[in-house]
């Protein structure tokens, strides 16, 4: 059994092997590796009885769950229409500048991923951006730019 299988058994293990468990074992696995591979999928389709269509199509209807590789640290500044207004483009074009990366990309040393995300629920105190499941309300570039430096030193 490789370890990603392992991964999924133990995950149907906790979750239970209905449908209900798909989207918490997908969010595990993508907590744990970063990303969903084909491998995952294929692995989870068959741990929960589901063809594997259904799993693609549950992992690409949720933008949260990543089918490609990304970094150990996944930023998402969000890009819905309050967020939009107050500043959102300055904040990414900050993040850009410092990590030396466009939007979408993800460092060589596969330490930061710039992505955006729709609204998130915070549009009151927008813009706001995420970094994993840490949540930063109210960023400008400055502040924004403290933020990624403190990631940077923790590594
Ligand atoms: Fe950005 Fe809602 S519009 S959080």
């Amino acid at each position: 059994m490789t370890r990603i299988e392992e991964l999924v058994k133990e995950q149907a293990e906790k979750h239970g092997r209905k449908r209900t468990s798909l989207m918490p074992i997908l969010q595990a696995v993508v907590s744990s590796e970063h990303y969903l591979s084909e491998e995952a999928m294929l692995a989870v389709a068959k741990e929960l009885d589901l063809s594997t269509a259904d799993v693609y199509g549950t992992a690409s209807f949720y933008t949260f769950l990543d089918t490609v590789p990304r970094g150990k640290f996944i930023i998402r500044v969000c890009k819905t229409i309050t967020c939009h207004m107050k500043g959102k483009d300055e904040v990414i074009r900050t993040i850009e500048d410092i990590l030396k990366i466009k939007l979408g990309d993800t460092t060589t040393d596969g330490k930061f991923s710039l992505l955006q995300a729709n609204c998130l629920g915070w549009c009151h105190k927008g813009p706001v951006m995420l970094i994993n499941d840490e949540v930063y309300p109210e960023v400008s570039p400055e502040k924004v730019s403290e933020i990624i430096n403190q990631y940077l030193k923790k590594g």
